[in-house]
């Protein structure tokens, strides 16, 4: 294929959920730059094919991503780093508009773990491991360990994390509500793929105005946000799909949602 990082195919009976696999096994999935130019890539190309409505990110069974490239970051300096915003183009997956499912099993740590926390829901598996293990490397995280993390476990879980380097089990993942699921290793990614096709059965206009609603909570007060809210869902007004989808409620039939 045209990736040599990742493994890319569409899944689910309508061939409706973009299936992301990382696949570099020789260093444990790390996230060298040219698979995250390949990870932007593949994801544009999700974003443009109007049958896609939802994409599942995963690894493989040992590793989910070890983190950044640690031997490409090895000889990096302060001006190589600034001035070159290293790995300022990583946000790309976090400004997805199609809902992004983080399947991890095995290992998601350093920025294994930023990557996992910028999709929008993250299922497990049971040997799962997350860590921040960026302060043993004399450095911190740089992708969201310091930000996403505390919003998603709270200060104390996320300041032991970051502060020890410690890894968290998948059972522990769960209770602090860093994964919704978690599933036995071999059923991971067909239950990641089961909930991704639930979702892209919807109006992928509506999903995405959902998405945006929910990410806008971690950006504004209370009140804002409220407010914020409260357009879109008047903006669900304008659209086609919210009246076939109370028309058909009504009618007592199923939707037929046709993205507009
Ligand atoms: C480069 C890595 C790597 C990494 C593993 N490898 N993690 N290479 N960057 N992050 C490579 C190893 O060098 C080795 O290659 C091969 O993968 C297998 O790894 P082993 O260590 O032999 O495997 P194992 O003993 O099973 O240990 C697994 C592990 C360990 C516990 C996950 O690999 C580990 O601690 N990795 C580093 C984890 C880490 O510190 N991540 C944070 C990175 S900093 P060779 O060729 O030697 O056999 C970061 C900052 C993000 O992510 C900032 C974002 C902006």
């Amino acid at each position: 294929g045209k990736f040599e990082n990742i493994l890319v195919e569409k899944r689910g009976e309508k061939k409706n959920v973009g299936l992301i696999q990382l696949n570099r096994p020789k260093a444990l999935n790390a996230l060298c730059d040219a698979l995250m130019k390949e990870l932007g890539t593949a994801l544009d190309e999700f974003e443009n094919d109007p049958e896609v409505g939802c994409v599942v990110l995963t690894g493989s069974e040992k590793a989910f991503a070890a983190g950044a490239d640690i031997k490409e970051m090895q000889g990096l300096t302060f001006s190589q780093t600034f001035g070159g915003g290293f790995l300022n183009h990583w946000n790309r997956l976090a400004s997805n508009k199609k809902p992004v499912i983080a399947a991890v099993n095995g290992f998601a740590l350093g920025g294994g773990c930023e990557v996992a926390m910028m999709c929008d829901i993250i299922y497990a598996g049971e040997k799962a491991k997350f860590g921040q293990p960026e302060i043993l490397l004399g450095t911190i995280p740089g992708a969201g360990g310091t930000q996403r993390l505390p919003r998603a476990i709270g200060k104390s879980k996320a300041m032991e994390m970051a502060l020890t380097g410690d890894m968290i089990n998948a059972a522990d993942a769960e209770k602090a509500g860093l994964v919704s699921k978690v599933f036995p290793p071999g059923e991971l990614v067909d239950a990641a793929v089961k909930t991704a096709e639930k979702i892209a059965s919807h109006s992928k206009l509506i999903v995405a105005m959902c998405k945006e609603s929910v990410n806008t909570s971690y950006e504004l007060t209370l009140n804002e946000g409220m407010h914020f809210e409260k357009r879109i869902f008047h903006a669900t007004f304008a659209t086609k799909d919210r009246k076939e989808g109370m028309t058909a409620f009504v009618e007592k039939r199923p939707a037929n949602f046709t993205d507009e």
